[in-house]
């Protein structure tokens, strides 16, 4: 097989004219196969995407072409054959086969056409990967973290990473994972917002990314005990700049997915029209003029308590098991957060992202800067992704003032030991800023359509898996 350069599919389709009717070597796997006589059509999947190979009997293949007939799904092939046009193709070409290297045999292949629950596909998850559903979400994942990592790095921000061992709290004390640390105790990162204060002060603009850790107690769709997420932190923000940062951000990551992925994003059955409205402006509202609109929809009986994602759950593999495609909203409270049903009703109200502001301040982080105008609420924004999906944004305005922070470490029963380099930031330079985390799953989740998180990661961490 030396002559025929070895190339991928995504190559040949990408410089067609170039590859027509010339030999080419494919090195991949056996996606499906279909077989008549004489002839047997492979689909070969080489990582790059899936193409029909088509292998006629003859005098000099008798022995390779009765093993290929046997061949269980994934085993894994090489192929030599001439590039053909083929109009029903929707890339436009096939293969037609002039040798076949068969590299191993695979055992009966577990996962198969037909459907599978949750639970035993998210068992093979090392193998479900290899499916065209699954292909196609980390694709948009990958274009996701990069147009992340070039929005930050085109826009004068500085990557600055933060440690995953942590002295202290960042977000609450319920959901912390403890680690032993030789003698001392620490904690998996929850956010890595502290450090980013610190970034900011000495670079301006700062942004993080790496995993955060929460131990959730409970299964819902949109929790994994380990997630992605980014953090940028600016010097002399405030809660509105904060917000125009976070819209010019969502606009951009949507509109890379959507240069690059309408197939794969019409694979999933994404309504590619709903992400075309994520544009500027984004509606800004208050928590309270969001408590009053859930509080309506509910009491007119409008309330859309569809869960994200219902409407692609049939075709999602693995079915509806464990799918919720309703959810039950109750009263939302001027003085408390969101429940997840609320959120579904209020993100379900608008077409693009919508950005609440100013939620009560008892009910938020200790570091959150409270509203000069109004003692109640704290400067911070949750944006919540349309169509039920819900916050994929939390950050707001920070407090800068060192009397006002100690007192809120106080009143949130942290130890000012573990806090003291933290309210130095307070003591020499301290200025207005504000930042925000984007969680990468939720985001991807929403993004490609999907009703759970736990397709959104390669490999899942939640309350009850922890592997493959
Ligand atoms: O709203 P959160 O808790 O905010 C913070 O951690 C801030 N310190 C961020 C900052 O201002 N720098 O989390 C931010 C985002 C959420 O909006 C959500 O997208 C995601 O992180 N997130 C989770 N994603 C998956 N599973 C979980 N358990 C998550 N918890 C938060
Ligand atoms: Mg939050």
């Amino acid at each position: 097989m030396a002559e025929a350069p070895h190339v991928s599919i995504a190559a040949i389709a990408r410089d067609l004219p170039e590859y027509m009717d010339k030999e080419v070597t494919l090195k991949g796997w056996l996606y499906n196969k279909r077989s008549s006589g004489k002839i047997h059509f492979l689909q070969l999947r080489d990582g790059t995407n899936t193409l029909q190979c088509v292998m006629l009997k003859n005098e000099e293949n008798l022995e390779v072409f009765k093993a290929a007939k046997k061949l269980p799904q994934e085993s894994s092939l090489i192929v030599r054959g001439k590039v053909q046009k083929d109009d029903r193709s929707s890339l436009g070409f096939e293969l037609s086969v002039t040798e076949l290297q068969i590299v191993q045999k695979a055992e009966e292949y577990p996962i198969s056409p037909k459907e599978h629950g949750v639970a035993f596909l998210m068992d093979h998850r090392h193998l479900w990967l290899r499916s065209k559903r699954q292909h196609a979400i980390a694709r948009i994942r990958h274009t996701i973290i990069k147009a992340i990592r070039d929005y930050f790095d085109n826009n004068d921000f500085v990557l600055v990473d933060a440690p995953v061992f942590t002295p202290n709290a960042c977000e609450g004390t319920t959901n912390l994972f403890e680690v032993d640390y030789y003698d001392d105790k620490a904690y998996l990162t929850q956010s890595g917002q502290l450090y980013m204060e610190a970034a900011a002060m000495a670079h301006g603009k700062a942004y993080c990314f790496g995993p955060a850790f929460r131990a959730e107690k409970s299964k819902t769709r949109r929790h994994l005990t380990e997630f992605w997420m980014v953090e940028p932190e600016v010097a002399y923000l405030d809660l509105e700049g904060d917000m125009d940062l976070a819209e010019d951000f969502l606009c951009y990551i949507v509109e890379k997915v959507l240069e690059k992925h309408v197939d794969e994003l019409e694979t999933l059955g994404r309504n590619v029209e709903a992400l075309r409205k994520v544009q500027k402006p984004f509606p800004r509202i208050s928590h309270a003029e969001a408590v009053k609109l859930i509080n309506e929809a509910i009491d007119n009986g409008t309330a859309d308590t569809r869960s994200a994602g219902a409407e692609s759950m049939e075709s999602a593999e693995g079915g509806e098991e464990d799918g919720q495609n309703q959810v039950t909203p109750s009263r939302a409270q001027e003085n408390d957060d969101f429940g997840a049903a609320e959120e579904t009703v209020l993100s379900r109200l608008f077409d693009r992202p919508v950005m609440v502001h100013r939620y009560p301040y008892q009910v938020k982080a200790f570091y959150m800067k409270r509203d000069p105008e109004d003692a109640e609420r704290a400067l911070c924004v949750d944006v919540l992704a349309p169509e039920g999906y819900g916050e994929i944004v939390g950050g707001g305005q920070r407090e800068d003032d060192l009397d006002t922070l100690l007192g809120r470490i106080d009143a949130h029963d942290l130890p000012r030991e573990a806090f003291q380099w933290f309210t130095d930031l307070r003591r020499y330079g301290s200025v207005p800023h504000a930042g925000f985390g984007l969680g990468v799953e939720r985001t991807v989740a929403w993004i490609c359509g999907l009703h759970h998180v736990r397709e959104t990661i390669p490999f899942p961490r939640m309350l009850e898996r922890l592997s493959p």
